[in-house]
């Protein structure tokens, strides 16, 4: 409401352009703090014992993992990455799966969520997210990047495209990525505003204002390509039903799942 009488009288002040970069940027940063703040919510609760951690890992990721026979050429020594690992329930199958780990998430909570599940088990994290980061590997260090139901919440193109450059730094020729971004039928994107260039602002609730970046396909088909990415397999997934809480037949959780392999 305040950025939008904000914008209308800016509008007649300065020129249009100038206007719209500048919201552009203050939203892009109040839509990172409002998904820091979401899910320091839902971490720290599960930290405190308070909520109850995801019991097993994401069932299409690993339907991917196995059918596209993706393992460390060497066990133990290959290492991965969980970018926007939450409470580490992905984290935990790549370890298992004989990956040494890098898990990064935006929110500390997260981070210590992922470190609660892993226990004794060796593992390298990092809060990262807020601002264009470098990933703390060398150049071509990793042989596979998962990044489950969190690539959106970068929340603009910029910030997209930054991650996904530091994707091609550190991995290795050949080396994986694995990926989901919401379908055009996601119930969230459904029911979004439409602010910029794939840029959304969230209404549905306990979404309200946050920010995703979420472009169609055709797009992320032209942005996985152009990074030098040969994209192997995409498949689509969906959960909820015609029931209200899920808001209609129509209005689904429903994502793209992307296995890409280096250049
Ligand atoms: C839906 S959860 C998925 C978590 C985990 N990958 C899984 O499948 O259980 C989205 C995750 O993205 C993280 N996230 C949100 N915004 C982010 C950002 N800008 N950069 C990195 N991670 C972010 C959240 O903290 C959260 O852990």
């Amino acid at each position: 409401m305040l950025l939008m009488t904000f914008i209308r009288v800016s509008r007649r002040l300065v020129s249009r352009r100038l206007t719209w970069n500048f919201c552009k940027v203050i939203t892009a940063r109040m839509s990172i703090e409002k998904n820091v703040a979401c899910y320091e919510t839902i971490y720290r609760n599960v930290v405190n014992g308070k909520a109850e951690p995801m019991s097993v890992p994401a069932e299409n990721l690993v339907r991917m993992i196995k059918l596209e026979r993706i393992a460390p050429q060497v066990a133990e020594s290959d290492v991965a990455l969980d970018f926007g690992c939450g409470d580490g329930r992905n984290t935990k199958f790549l370890s298992d799966r004989g990956y040494q780990i890098i898990a990064t998430d935006v929110s500390q909570a997260a981070i210590d969520a992922t470190r609660l599940r892993m226990g004794a088990k060796p593992i390298q994290t990092v809060v990262l997210g807020i601002g264009a980061h470098r990933i703390p590997a060398a150049d071509g260090a990793l042989s596979l990047i998962v990044s489950w139901e969190t690539l959106h919440w970068l929340g603009s193109r910029e910030m997209f495209a930054h991650y996904f450059r530091e994707f091609v730094r550190v991995l290795e020729p050949r080396g994986h990525l694995v990926f989901t971004m919401p379908t055009e039928q996601h119930y969230i994107k459904l029911n979004a505003l439409e602010i910029g260039f794939s840029q959304y602002q969230c209404q549905s609730e306990n979404r309200e204002d946050m920010i995703m970046y979420a472009p169609n396909l055709p797009t992320l088909r032209v942005i996985i390509r152009e990074h030098g990415f040969a994209l192997k397999t995409v498949k689509t997934y969906a959960f909820g039903d015609d029931s209200p809480e899920w808001g209609g037949a129509h209005n689904r959780f429903s994502m793209y799942a992307f296995h890409c392999v280096a250049a």
